[in-house]
């Protein structure tokens, strides 16, 4: 059994995952920005039978991803598996940092949280990437946009960058980790938050549990084990779009990405 490390635990498709990976003996690390849900989530999993502990991060703060990896590093401890999952739909703003909010926490959160993490992802663990296919939507990367403030109507727009970020993220990490095993996955149409509320009750979605499913399943099993670098749905590969199979926009999103997060790098 291994430690688990997931971030958005506390809601959604996050917070059933962190269900179903404790009840199969991991041990989670469940990372969120909100003291009261996080020790709620913990208490829960702890009284039915699991091990967990919270880490506090912002993902909307840099700075705070940074803190958050360095206090798990200086533990001491692997991470046997890492779910990227956490993530905002239709919102406005930006970031701590001043990129738009979507770009900011659902990829270069992520992207920071794994590169700090890095002395903990030992050969052979994992990385799984929340992603959608959405993405499909997305036909490139403006890269000025994204230090920009989101606005709500633009808010799909956003998010489908970010979600094209994420699978261009799994491409390049691949490429560059061959000893761990990283993917992508895609819940399905789920019903949680981040949905707007005036869509959610029109939209026949599945359950988070359901949606949680391929997460615990790329995060556990012994197929996707064999792989790196897939995205996955419902057990099964799915296909990319071809924007999220070019290995030159990859280079030019990983290249930024470390630029922007190099003065929250600790090594
Ligand atoms: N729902 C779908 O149909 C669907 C489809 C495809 C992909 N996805 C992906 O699935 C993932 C999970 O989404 P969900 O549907 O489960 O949404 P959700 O219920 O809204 O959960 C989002 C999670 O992200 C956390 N979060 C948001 N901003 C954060 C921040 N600044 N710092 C730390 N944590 C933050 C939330 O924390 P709080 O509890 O504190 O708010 C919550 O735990 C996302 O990556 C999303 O893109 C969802």
């Amino acid at each position: 059994m291994g430690t688990i490390l997931i971030t958005g635990p506390t809601s959604g498709i996050g917070r059933a995952a962190a269900h179903q990976l404790a009840s199969l003996g991991h041990h989670v690390v469940a990372a969120g920005r909100n003291p009261a849900k996080l020790k709620r989530l913990v208490y829960e999993l702890n009284a039915t039978g699991g091990s967990a502990e919270p880490l506090l991060v912002d993902l909307a703060s840099l700075a705070s991803v940074s803190a958050a990896a360095a206090q798990f590093v200086a533990s001491g401890r692997n991470v046997d598996v890492l779910v990227n999952n956490a993530g905002v739909g239709m919102a406005s703003g930006t970031t701590v940092d001043g990129f738009a909010v979507q770009f900011g926490v659902n990829h270069l959160a992520h992207f920071l949280l794994t590169a700090e993490l890095g002395p903990a992802l030992r050969p052979g663990s994992r990385v799984i990437q929340v992603a959608s296919q959405m993405h499909h939507r997305a036909s490139g990367i403006d890269f000025h946009r994204v230090t920009r403030p989101a606005r709500t109507l633009k808010g799909v727009e956003q998010y489908s960058v970010s979600k094209l970020a994420n699978l261009l993220f799994v491409a390049e990490l691949a490429r560059r980790r061959p000893d761990l095993v990283v993917h992508a996955v895609h819940p399905g149409l789920v019903k949680t938050s981040i949905l707007p509320w005036f869509v959610r009750p029109f939209i026949r979605g599945i359950t988070p549990e359901e949606g949680a499913e391929v997460v615990t399943w790329c995060a556990t099993a012994a197929e996707p084990g064999e792989t790196t670098g897939g995205y996955w749905a419902r057990r099964r590969p799915i296909e990319l779009s071809e924007t999220a199979r070019d290995p030159v926009l990859a280079q030019e999103l990983w290249r930024r990405s470390e630029e922007w997060c190099a003065p929250f790098r600790t090594h």
